[in-house]
Order: structure tokens, then C-alpha cells, then sequence
């Protein structure tokens, strides 16, 4: 290892035990989520709702993992359907793989976001399929995506309630190639005081954390990759990297 590397290792070691730099994570995530932090910014000009070091965690994977295909659940707006074409575009570019793609499902595809999804120039790199994403007609046809492709990383962000993403783990964790990741966004929940999400379905006990705690403890095929939950500190999806380690 290099020695710029041992001091990124040092320091994220050591920021899981600053108390002080936790805590005022914390807070910021508390007090930046009913705000609408989230729903700031943007990707090559189509929303993205994601914090944004959340979105420097995924380049660091689509980059480091080097996937022909990725699954995402819930699309919204298109910008991390459009995020991660942007990454394999420059992964290729770079000499990986070059047929890589993005293949994103949504319960809802409003016609004006599949209109401006289709219309931008990384579209090339995206296909949408419009259905909840535990269908059983819809995780048939990723499984058939998936079939084809070396290496796979999934991205789940769509309904974040307990079954839903229990059943999505189910469906699309086991698609997970071995050394990529399956990452459950907005575990957040389960961190954050329950009267934050009075209109939600899901809120602190039933939520994207408590699945994927549920599914980890029957599959030790995946390990939470803390070392990046340290490194951001800030993010939506804490103990939410999923390695799959075998
Ligand atoms: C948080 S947004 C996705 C944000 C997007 N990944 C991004 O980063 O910009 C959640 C999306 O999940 C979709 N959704 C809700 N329930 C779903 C289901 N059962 N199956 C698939 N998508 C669903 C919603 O329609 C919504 O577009």
C-alpha cells in the first residue's frame, strides 16, 4: 500500500472513533433531511436525490468495481440513473468495460422524466422498466439482464419500507457479483427520530436498515463495508454498503 493510501486508511480509522465529528454528522443529517438537503442537486442536468457524498461513495464502487451492468430501483427524476451511465461512459473511456449499462426500474416512470431520460446524451447507456420492483414479472426480466453480465452492482432506492426492501434484497441482492456491492439507500431512517416521517409509511423500526440487518443475518455471503460508512460520515445509506465477499 502506499503511503497516501495508509493515511486515507488512518484517518477514516480514526474518524469512527472521533465522537465529536460523529456528532456533528449527526446533526447535520438531522436537521439537512426535512429540508429537502437531498433534493438540491443535480447530475449532467437531471435531479438527483442524493446527498452528495453519498454520490462520490458510487463513483468510488462503479470505478473500483468496474460493472457491466447495473440495477438500480427508483429512478424519480432520472439523475442516478443518469449518475451512474456518466460512470460507465467514463469507465469505458478509460479503457473498462464497453458495453457497459444501466438498467433502472420504477413503479411510476412519469412521461415527462422518461422523455428527458431518453433525450439525454447518456441515455445510450440506460434502460427503464416501469413496474413495482418485487413484481415477479419485473425481477424476471432483471434476472435475465443480469444473466449475461460478468460483474453486477445494485442500487436500492425506491419504496423503504421493511418488507419492500426485504423482498428487493431477496430479488436482486443475490445478483451481486462477488468483490461488487448492493447498496441500500436511506437506512438513515432507522437513525433519525420517529416524528421526522409523519406521512411515510416507513420511519424508525420498519425501514431500509432493519431489511437489510434482516437479510444480512441469513446471508454472510455480504458484510457491511464500514470503512466507508466512516470515510463519509454524512450519508443517507449508513451500514448500508453491502460487499459481497463471497
Ligand atoms: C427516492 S426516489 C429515487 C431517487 C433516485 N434513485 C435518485 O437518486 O434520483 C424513489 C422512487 O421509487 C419509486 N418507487 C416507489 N415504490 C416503488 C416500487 N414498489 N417499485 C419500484 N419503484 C418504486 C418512486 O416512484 C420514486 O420514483
Amino acid at each position: 500500500m502506499k503511503p497516501f493510501d495508509e493515511e486515507v486508511k488512518a484517518r477514516i480509522v480514526a474518524n469512527a472513533g472521533n465522537t465529536a465529528l460523529g456528532s456533528s454528522a449527526y446533526n447535520f443529517l438531522k436537521d439537512s433531511l426535512n429540508p429537502g438537503y437531498s433534493y438540491n442537486f443535480s447530475w449532467l442536468g437531471r435531479p438527483i436525490i442524493q446527498y452528495p457524498q453519498d454520490i462520490i461513495a458510487m463513483q468510488e464502487l462503479i470505478w473500483s468495481v468496474q460493472p457491466q451492468l447495473i440495477i438500480e430501483t427508483g429512478i424519480a427524476h432520472g439523475g442516478s440513473l443518469i449518475f451512474s451511465a456518466s460512470m460507465l461512459e467514463l469507465n469505458a473511456a478509460c479503457g473498462g468495460p464497453s458495453d457497459a449499462q444501466v438498467l433502472g426500474l420504477d413503479i411510476d416512470i412519469r412521461a415527462h422524466n422518461y422523455d428527458a431520460i431518453k433525450a439525454h446524451p447518456m441515455s445510450k447507456r440506460i434502460s427503464m422498466l416501469q413496474g413495482s420492483s418485487i413484481a415477479p414479472e419485473i425481477i424476471d426480466q432483471v434476472k435475465a439482464r443480469a444473466a449475461g453480465a460478468e460483474r453486477v452492482l445494485v442500487s436500492l432506492d425506491s419504496n423503504h419500507t421493511h418488507d419492500h426492501v426485504l423482498a428487493e434484497l431477496e430479488a436482486y441482492a443475490p445478483l451481486t457479483s462477488v468483490g461488487s456491492y448492493c447498496i441500500v439507500f436511506d437506512t438513515i431512517v432507522e437513525d433519525m427520530p420517529g416524528s421526522m416521517f409523519p406521512d411515510r409509511p416507513w420511519g424508525p423500526g420498519n425501514n431500509p436498515k432493519t431489511a437489510a440487518r434482516e437479510y444480512l443475518s441469513h446471508h454472510p455471503e455480504f458484510e457491511i463495508d464500514q470503512s466507508i460508512n466512516h470515510k463519509l460520515l454524512i450519508s443517507v445509506a449508513p451500514d448500508g454498503y453491502l460487499k459481497r465477499i463471497a
